[in-house]
């Protein structure tokens, strides 16, 4: 294997198929210090706000093979994904704004993406997205949908107009909480100029779009 991935371009996806349930699988190294801190978040996220541990490793691959340079993330809780992200945009010299309307948990995520060593890369915005992203100048290639679900069809109609061509798309939860967004997904599913993917990282789901042009 180590002969081959030699010859694999930095930025390259390589795609391994598990078959069969079995021991753990060794994941990808995190630095040290952040795998830690990253477990510490999730033991104290009572309300399991955060995204699973795969979807966050999810991420990071998809940030750091598109060579991502601008992300949004619209929900950032505790900080919990936006590291995730992070470490992926670390990789590529992009740069992320992750914005929290909850006061506590937008001090916690700042201080946490402090802990995590990405103060350079995350930029952890206090207040409504509906009233902040109007604020942020310019387009995003990234964007990481996970505020309010009744909310997810308004954020998309906001923010799609801004995404890249070729730009990435996601959202959280569609498959657990697929009825709380219904017009959402055939907004993303069914629209013009926009292709997408349902996957499962973790058990609650995420929309993968593209922008066509
Ligand atoms: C599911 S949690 C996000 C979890 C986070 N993405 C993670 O994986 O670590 C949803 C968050 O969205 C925030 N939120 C909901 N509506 C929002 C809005 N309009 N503007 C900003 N944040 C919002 C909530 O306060 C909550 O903390």
């Amino acid at each position: 294997m180590s002969g081959f991935l030699r010859r694999v371009t930095p930025g390259a996806v390589l795609i391994v198929i598990v078959a069969a349930a079995g021991p753990a699988v060794a994941q990808s190294p995190v630095p040290p210090g952040v795998a830690g801190l990253l477990t510490s978040i999730k033991k104290a996220d009572a309300g399991q706000l955060s995204v699973s541990e795969e979807d966050g490793r999810f991420m990071r691959v998809l940030v750091a093979s598109h060579g991502i340079k601008r992300a949004l993330e619209i929900g950032g809780a505790n900080g919990y994904s936006a590291i995730w992200i992070g470490l992926g945009l670390r990789e590529t010299g992009g740069h992320l704004t992750t914005i929290e309307f909850d006061d506590g948990r937008a001090k916690s995520a700042a201080d946490n993406v402090r802990r995590a060593g990405l103060t350079d890369v995350v930029t952890v915005l206090h207040g409504d997205a509906f009233r902040e992203i109007p604020k942020l100048d310019g387009s995003f290639d990234f964007v990481f949908l996970d505020a309010w679900k009744p909310d997810y069809k308004r954020f998309f109609d906001l923010v799609f107009p801004r995404v890249t061509p070729r730009g990435l798309f996601l959202a959280h939860n569609v498959v657990n909480k697929e009825t709380e967004m219904r017009d959402f997904l055939s907004a993303i599913q069914d629209g013009p100029a926009i292709a997408t993917s349902i996957v499962r990282p973790g058990s609650e789901g995420m929309s993968v779009s593209v922008k066509l042009r």
